[in-house]
């Protein structure tokens, strides 16, 4: 996997946002990750890690007058995301790269059929193409998604729809134009269990028939391993820990994403189970110096006050960043 050049690379980004005049709150700080061809990379971690603003950024979606890109860059087949000019980066977005949102109806118009908005999607990206290929693809797009009566849904209004039918039609909106890239924002959280099951089947055909790669970002542990060939765990805007989905959560070897494991449900199961990562993720403004986890963790030191961690490697492919991993995990 190594080997194959990556689709996406974000290196090294740092961003912050601006407050007033004299202050700027770190969000997201020298985070490196690179999405391959055909994979699911799944984003982990508590809420406030900095998982949105992640993903936000990659489209460069975020607020535009008070976001400070700091260092680094976001390249997509090789090309940087944040220095491209607007117009171009239209062209990628629900094009090349897609993104659904954890409530489907911050992205759907009320006052239009769904038909008509997946209809749009596609002649922005197709200008010149008739109203009855457009029509086709759509009919084409939620039929793929396995909604039944389709041709009915096309001229349904978003409102009279459940979650469940509306996250599907988020996806067929995301996959309209066969994105190299989707990435989706806890698809699935506000979905009860069965639906949510259905929606993660789904995703992965479509994964499977298209090729596309996909993130996927939630705080829930039992989505991520059901999806993620590799995963990478947040916290307080940095990575912690990434690897292979089955090395990382059978070999965890950072505390923070040791503890999120052990306060996992299931993990309740096993004989011996390890106490809840006591308190939470603090502010951007109450983040703590060196390691952002410092404050909440068992194994902390000063040297974890001192800087943050540098990124080392655990093994091929698996990497941590925490000053005393090979302390919490002495069978390393
Ligand atoms: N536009 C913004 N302006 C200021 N602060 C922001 C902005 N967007 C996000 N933040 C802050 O950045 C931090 C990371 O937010 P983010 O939304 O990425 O968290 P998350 O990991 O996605 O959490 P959740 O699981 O709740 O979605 C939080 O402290 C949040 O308050
Ligand atoms: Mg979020």
């Amino acid at each position: 996997m190594t080997n194959r050049e990556p689709l996406l690379e974000v290196r090294d980004l740092s961003i912050a946002f601006r407050m007033d005049r004299k202050t700027t709150l770190d969000a997201v700080r020298n985070l490196s990750f690179c999405v391959y061809p055909g994979e699911t990379l799944g984003i982990l971690g508590e809420s406030g890690c900095g998982k949105s603003v992640t993903c936000m950024s990659i489209l460069r979606l975020l607020p535009e007058k008070t976001t400070v890109y700091g260092s680094g860059e976001i390249l997509f087949e090789g090309q940087s995301l944040l220095d491209m000019p607007e117009k171009n980066l239209r062209k990628i977005r629900g094009r090349e790269i897609s993104m659904i949102f954890q409530e489907p109806m911050t992205s759907l118009n009320p006052l239009f059929t769904v038909g008509d908005q997946l209809m749009e999607i596609v002649r922005v990206h197709n200008p010149g193409i008739s109203k009855g290929e457009a029509y086709n693809l759509a009919l084409e797009a939620v039929t793929d998604v396995r909604i039944p009566n389709p041709e009915r849904i096309l001229e349904s209004y978003p409102f009279t729809m459940s979650g469940g039918m509306l996250q599907r039609i988020m996806i067929a909106m995301a996959m309209l134009n066969k994105p190299k890239l989707l990435i989706c924002d806890e698809p699935t959280t506000a979905l009860d269990v069965t639906i949510q099951a259905q929606v993660l089947d789904l995703m992965n055909r479509l994964k499977a028939e298209s090729g596309t790669s996909i993130i996927i970002v939630t705080h829930d542990l039992g989505v991520i391993s059901e999806m993620s060939d590799r995963v990478m765990v947040m916290y307080g805007g940095r990575k912690c820990e990434e690897g292979e989905a089955n090395e990382v959560f059978f070999y965890p070897k950072h505390p923070y994403t040791q503890g999120l494991i052990a306060s996992h449900p299931s993990a309740s199961l096993n004989e011996e189970r390890l106490p809840m990562i006591p308190g939470s993720v603090p502010s951007l403004k109450d983040m703590p110096k060196g390691c952002p986890f410092n404050n909440r963790c068992p194994y902390s030191t000063e040297l974890c006050v001192s800087g943050p961690p540098a990124e080392e490697t655990v093994r091929e492919s698996h990497v941590v960043c925490c000053h005393n991993w090979k302390e919490v995990t002495p069978d390393a």
